[in-house]
């Protein structure tokens, strides 16, 4: 049975990665839509990145969304040294659809509602946590949330204790955390273990078509100079497709909101009933593998 799901994303090079990994499996995943939110780059570029890479996958037909264009409070982070000015490493990619009228955090509740949906939420938490907030009741419709955010265990990407995406928005990671709802989560802790490296780059352009080679030059700006560079956000999708990849333990969590040198941290309390399987291990190469057979199914 095909799973369905939906894209909260702000692309971003490894957003990039996550999407066309699952359009390539459209088999086993039923993307509903694609919302995007301000993150690696403000909302205008993230949300033209979501449509270009609709349209280089060849499926104009999923729905876009744009939504917040900022974080609930203070000024969020922005990552343009990580994935570009532009979000995409300069990869040019055709123009894709226009975003519908219908604002994200709407398209989140609507397709909540209807039950069975998987939210996979690999930007900061803000559309998802304002989604909930004005419709408490999504939360018993939807399935489970799948998202890429936090550091249990180790030193964050933006400050010594936060991971980038819930230092953009400690706020909203906090009511998503607090909320309840089954979740899968990807933190630093699992996500650093898969290494970009040139062989695996390779791989992606050794498929040859349009999206596999894009795919490759993506990857390349993001290894850019830096020595071990990691893929996060398509430990989400992965998960979901072969979850004998990935290990993890149950938590309980929130996220630290008021110490301002503490921001964003992960805190996580170990508790075989808790709702949240947090994930510490990843077979690499069989992830890859994954990846790569995913993007080679495209059309595009
Ligand atoms: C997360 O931050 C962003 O830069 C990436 O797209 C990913 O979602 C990793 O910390
Ligand atoms: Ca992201």
């Amino acid at each position: 049975m095909r799973r369905s799901i939906l894209i909260d994303c702000d692309p971003g090079l490894d957003d990039a990665a996550a999407i066309l990994t699952a359009l390539g499996a459209a088999d086993r995943l039923s993307l509903g839509a694609v919302t995007t939110v301000a993150g690696n780059v403000d909302l205008d570029a993230v949300t033209r990145n979501a449509a270009g890479l609709l349209a280089l996958a060849g499926r104009t037909d999923v729905p876009l969304h744009a939504g917040c264009p900022r974080a609930l409070f203070g000024a969020g982070e922005r990552a343009g040294h990580v994935h570009g000015a532009d979000g995409i490493g300069g990869v040019a990619l055709s123009p894709g659809p226009a975003p519908s009228p219908e604002h994200a955090v709407q398209a989140i509740r609507r397709l909540a509602r209807g039950g069975g949906v998987t939210i996979v939420a690999i930007g900061p938490l803000t559309n998802l946590a304002l989604a909930l907030v004005e419709e408490p009741a999504i939360a018993t419709e939807i399935e489970r949330l799948v998202i890429m955010g936090g550091v249990a265990d180790g030193p964050g990407n933006v400050t010594d204790w936060a991971e980038f995406n819930f230092a953009c928005d400690p706020e909203a990671a906090r009511i998503v955390l607090e909320s309840g709802l089954p979740t899968a989560l990807f933190g630093l802790d699992v996500t650093r273990q898969a290494h970009v490296t040139p062989q695996r780059i390779a791989a992606f352009d050794a498929l040859g078509t349009p999206a596999g080679k894009a795919l490759a030059r993506m990857l390349r700006a993001y290894q850019g100079e830096r020595p071990r560079p990691v893929l996060h956000d398509p430990c989400t999708i992965a998960w979901l497709l072969q979850p004998d990849l990935f290990a993890g333990r149950r938590v309980r969590a929130s996220v630290e909101t008021a110490n301002p040198a503490q921001r964003g941290r992960l805190m996580t309390t170990d508790d075989p009933q808790g709702p949240i399987e947090l994930m510490t291990a990843l077979d690499a190469d069989g992830f890859f593998a994954l990846l790569t057979q995913c993007v080679g199914g495209l059309r595009g």
